[in-house]
C-alpha cells in the first residue's frame, strides 16, 4: 500500500494541522524547509520548527530546500526522522551529506527539480534509500501538478528496477485525487494542500492512499 506524508502549510496553523494529522493514519510528517537562498521562499527557523515535536508522534520525513544540507542535516537528526532528503541541484557536497545522513541512522534522499535530467541522479543511486521527484517547482505548496512528472517516474522506475535497488520513489507537490491515479507507481506520496483543506483529514489521506 502507498505510504503518505502530508505536510503542514502555514505557519500560523502548525500546531492545530498537526494535532488533527496526529490522530489520522499517516504514514509521515513532510517538513518542507527552506533557506530563502536554494529558494526565494524562507520557512520558519529550525529553532522554532523543532517545537513540532510537542504536536506529532509521527516519523519525519525532512525536505530540505538548502544550499547547505550539511548544516540542516544535523539539526534534523535530533528529531524523529526516518528521512532527510535534500537537492542533488546543490552540487558538489553531495556525497559528504548523503554520508552525514546516514552516520545519524537515518534514511537519506535526493529530491529532483521538474528540469533537472534524470540522469544527475545516477552515481548516487546506489548510495541513497529514496528520490524525492518533485512534481512541482519547490518553494511553495498549493501549485499545479506538472504533468512531464508521469514520464519521468516510468523512467526513473525503470532505471531502478533494471540496477536492482531498494530505492523508495516520493511524488512530491500538487497531488490530489485526481493527479494520484498518474503516479501509482509512487512509493510515497507528499501532499499538503489536498489534505490540509479537506474537511476529514483522515478521509483525503485514506483516498489518496
Ligand atoms: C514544495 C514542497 C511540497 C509542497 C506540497 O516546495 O516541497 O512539499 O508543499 O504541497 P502541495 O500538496 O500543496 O503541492
Ligand atoms: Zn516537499
Amino acid at each position: 500500500m502507498k505510504k503518505i506524508a502530508a505536510t503542514f502549510l502555514s505557519s500560523k496553523h502548525i500546531a492545530k494541522d498537526l494535532v488533527k494529522l496526529n490522530v489520522t493514519d499517516v504514514d509521515y510528517i513532510h517538513v518542507d524547509f527552506m533557506d530563502g537562498k536554494f529558494v526565494k521562499n524562507k520557512t520558519l527557523p529550525f529553532k522554532e520548527l523543532k517545537n513540532i515535536y510537542r504536536y506529532t508522534s509521527k516519523r519525519l520525513d525532512v525536505h530540505l530546500m538548502v544550499m547547505d544540507p550539511k548544516k540542516y542535516i544535523k539539526k534534523f537528526a535530533t528529531l524523529n526522522t526516518e528521512y532527510i532528503s535534500f537537492h542533488v541541484e546543490v552540487g558538489d557536497k553531495i556525497e559528504e551529506a548523503i554520508k552525514l545522513v546516514h552516520r545519524y541512522g537515518i534514511k537519506c534522499g535526493l529530491a529532483i527539480n521538474p528540469s533537472t535530467p534524470l540522469e544527475v541522479l545516477d552515481p548516487y543511486l546506489d548510495k541513497i534509500d529514496l528520490v524525492l521527484l518533485m512534481s512541482v517547482e519547490p518553494g511553495r505548496g498549493g501549485q499545479e501538478f506538472i504533468f512531464d512528472t508521469v514520464d519521468r517516474l516510468k523512467e526513473l522506475k525503470k532505471t531502478i528496477k533494471s540496477k536492482k535497488l531498494p530505492i523508495k520513489i516520493e511524488v512530491d507537490g500538487g497531488i490530489n485525487l485526481e493527479t494520484k491515479e498518474y503516479v501509482k507507481d509512487a512509493d510515497i506520496l507528499a501532499s499538503g494542500s489536498y489534505i490540509i483543506y479537506s474537511e476529514s483529514f483522515q478521509d483525503a489521506i485514506t483516498q489518496l492512499r
